[in-house]
Order: C-alpha cells, then sequence, then structure tokens
C-alpha cells in the first residue's frame, strides 16, 4: 500500500489566507480561552499564519506555544509575525 500524501485544500486562495491572520484566540478560541493557563505550554496544529499561536503565548506565558504546520510557507509567515510582534515564547516549524 502506497503512503497518502496529506494535502491542504485552501493552498491556493490568497483571499483565505488574508483572512486566517487575522484570527484570535479572543475570538475564534474563545471557547478554549478559559482553559489555557500561565505556564502551560501549547502546541497549536495547524497553525497556519500563527495569529492564534501568539495570542496562546502571550496567555501562557513564560510557557511556550508552539505552532506546527504542513505547509512552509505558513510556518514562515508565523515566525514573521513572531518576530513582529516580539514574541519570545513561541515560534512554528514544519512538519
Ligand atoms: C484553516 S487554517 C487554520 C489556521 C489557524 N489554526 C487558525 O485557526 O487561524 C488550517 C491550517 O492547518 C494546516 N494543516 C492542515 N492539515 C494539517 C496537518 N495534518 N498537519 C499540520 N497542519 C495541517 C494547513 O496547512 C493550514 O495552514
Amino acid at each position: 500500500m502506497r503512503p497518502v500524501l496529506e494535502s491542504y485544500s485552501q493552498e491556493s486562495n490568497p483571499d483565505f489566507e488574508n483572512i486566517m491572520v487575522l484570527r484570535t484566540v479572543a475570538i475564534e478560541g474563545a471557547f478554549l480561552k478559559p482553559h489555557i493557563k500561565s505556564c502551560m505550554n501549547v502546541l497549536d496544529v495547524g497553525c497556519g499564519p500563527g495569529s492564534i499561536t501568539l495570542g496562546l503565548a502571550e496567555i501562557v506565558s513564560p510557557g511556550e506555544a508552539i505552532g506546527i504546520d504542513l505547509r512552509p510557507s505558513q510556518v514562515e509567515k508565523a515566525e514573521t509575525l513572531r518576530s513582529v510582534r516580539g514574541i519570545k515564547n513561541a515560534r512554528s516549524v514544519s512538519v
């Protein structure tokens, strides 16, 4: 049996990606926020451009938020956003 290579259906949709970067823990992550506390370490699977990962990092500090994503282009965006915001306890990696 051949392995199945995963893909992502919105991969070539810039409009969708422009919306993704505006998402926040306060709004889209509201269901999760009450369960996230300072000093936790969180893994954000499918972090995309990282806006939610960075919001999680602010809550869990001095714990860490790690974002992972299938697409290196998203990880690059997440790392750029992290650098612009000067957040030290987050990072994103591609898987
Ligand atoms: C809709 S975006 C969501 C981004 C962010 N989590 C948010 O809620 O704003 C979904 C992301 O998950 C990633 N993704 C999809 N399947 C994945 C998988 N199996 N492992 C890691 N990342 C995955 C995609 O590349 C895409 O960047």
